[in-house]
């Protein structure tokens, strides 16, 4: 198993270019099996869930194939319509291809995906929108399996804004036959980039980036050439690396509206961050300031970014409180935090931080994405010598993060 060994408290320097958004990259791939044909999507980032992705459409029967930043995908025949398990326990995202299926073949079969390390996480307002668009649902055996000669244009409410549910339902209503509405629909950029995927197919789709969401289904789609958004979860982690070590850096390649709430609450916390002609810079405070957060979706406080930023607090000048409104269990970096010698209190949603002067470096343990990437800050900025260890966790959504952040000055490398 792979490490990640920081020695911490250099000041971050330089320059360090974004990559294309993982979440943005998942559901435009899905969103090829809607047309026959061959796609190319530029810039994805060359992670393990893309691999992933690009194993499970393989096993659709659909061409994939990775060159540089580059996917190609040839669609024109799908043999099959089912998602293993062992897919679909490894990556939640896999989900991503029902919608396309069902609209396309008439039928998916994808296994429940299951707990995971996060949260509860189900997929009922996915089956709930297909159900409303006539399509017939059984529960067998682990599997969820869908059928439907032609989806039907429906009135879809969501509860909860869900980012993949948003996008399955997108994908569906894009061939379904009449109008459908999603209301209390995700506005996520990703969801966005993925309306203008289709739009680019040949969908009418209306209000993607709002709460409501029209979509005028068609008979045919047709395939696509696109390239997609700069990650901002990638983005917001280099902002707060560089802020936690005092640093001075420019992050080129991101979409600055899309790091709003972000930036306001990095600022607030001391940070000098400024939109220039090439990139943003960002400059780090002597010290961190408390401050308050509470995550949100989108345009809110992403619960991608809870982690990273609990770590700045952990050596802010004050106390902070962290909720976590969006899953239940995302607090798992914690524990590690607190072996570095964080003072962080749990109750309930919320995490009371009392930030102490510094960390200090510690053996600890990477239990899902982004906690790793709280770790590889933390280790960044504490006095001694971090080992991250599951690494794998961090490879899911960081593309070779120690190559980028070596040439801003941190001393970090990969072990087995
Ligand atoms: N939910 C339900 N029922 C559903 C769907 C969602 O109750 O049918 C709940 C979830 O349990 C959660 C909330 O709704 O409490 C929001 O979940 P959402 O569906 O929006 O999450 P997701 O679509 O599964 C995406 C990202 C996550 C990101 C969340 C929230 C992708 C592939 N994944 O997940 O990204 O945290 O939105 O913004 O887009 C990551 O990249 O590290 C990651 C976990």
């Amino acid at each position: 198993m792979e490490k990640l060994v920081i020695e911490g408290g250099v000041p971050l320097r330089g320059e360090v270019n974004i990559g294309g958004a993982k979440n943005a990259a998942l559901p435009v791939m899905t969103a090829s099996i809607l047309s026959p044909g061959e796609n190319i999507v530029s810039n994805v980032p060359n992670l393990k869930d893309i691999a992933t992705m690009g194993k499970l459409l393989a096993r659709l029967g659909i061409g994939f194939q990775f060159s540089g930043d580059k996917v190609t995908l040839k669609t024109d025949n799908i043999t099959s319509v089912e998602a293993p398990y062992d897919l679909v326990r490894t990556m939640r995202a896999s989900v991503l291809i029902l919608c396309p299926l069902v609209a396309r073949m008439g039928e998916a079969k994808v296994s429940l995906p299951g707990g995971c390390a996060i949260g509860a996480r189900p997929i009922n307002l996915h089956l709930m929108g297909l159900e409303k668009m006539g399509a017939e649902i059984h529960l067998t055996e682990g599997y969820v399996h869908v059928k439907a000669r032609r989806l039907k244009g429906a009135s879809i409410y969501f509860d909860i804004p869900t980012v993949t549910g948003t996008e399955n339902l997108m994908m569906a209503a894009s061939l379904a036959d009449g109008v459908t509405m999603l209301e209390n629909a995700a506005m996520e950029p990703e969801v966005v980039d993925l309306a203008n995927v289709l739009i680019k197919m040949g969908a009418e789709i209306q209000g993607a980036g709002t709460s409501v969401i029209r979509i005028n289904g068609v008979e045919n789609l047709k395939p696509f050439n696109y390239r997609i958004i700069p990650d901002r979860i990638e983005a917001g982690t280099f902002l707060a690396a560089a802020g936690i070590t005092g640093g001075d850096i420019k992050i080129k390649n991101c979409n600055f509206s899309h790091l709003d709430a972000m930036v306001i609450k990095l600022k607030e916390a001391g940070l000098i961050i400024n939109q220039e002609s090439d990139g943003v810079r960002v400059k780090g405070p002597e010290r961190l300031k408390p401050v308050d957060v509470k995550t949100m979706p989108y345009p809110g406080f992403p619960t991608d970014m809870q982690a990273q930023f609990m770590t700045l607090m952990s050596i802010a000048d004050g106390t902070s409180l962290i909720t976590e409104s969006i899953f239940e269990n995302r607090f798992m970096h914690v524990a590690e935090l607190k072996r570095m010698g964080a003072n962080i209190k749990i109750q309930g949603a919320t995490a009371t931080v009392r930030g102490i002067p510094s960390l200090t470096g510690a053996p600890v343990m990477a239990t899902d994405l982004r906690a790793s990437a709280s770790l590889v800050i933390a280790g960044l900025a504490a006095k001694g010598t971090t080992v991250v260890d599951r690494v794998y966790h961090l490879d899911r959504g960081y593309e070779q993060i120690e190559e980028k952040l070596k040439p801003l000055g941190a001393k970090i490398k990969r072990i087995r």
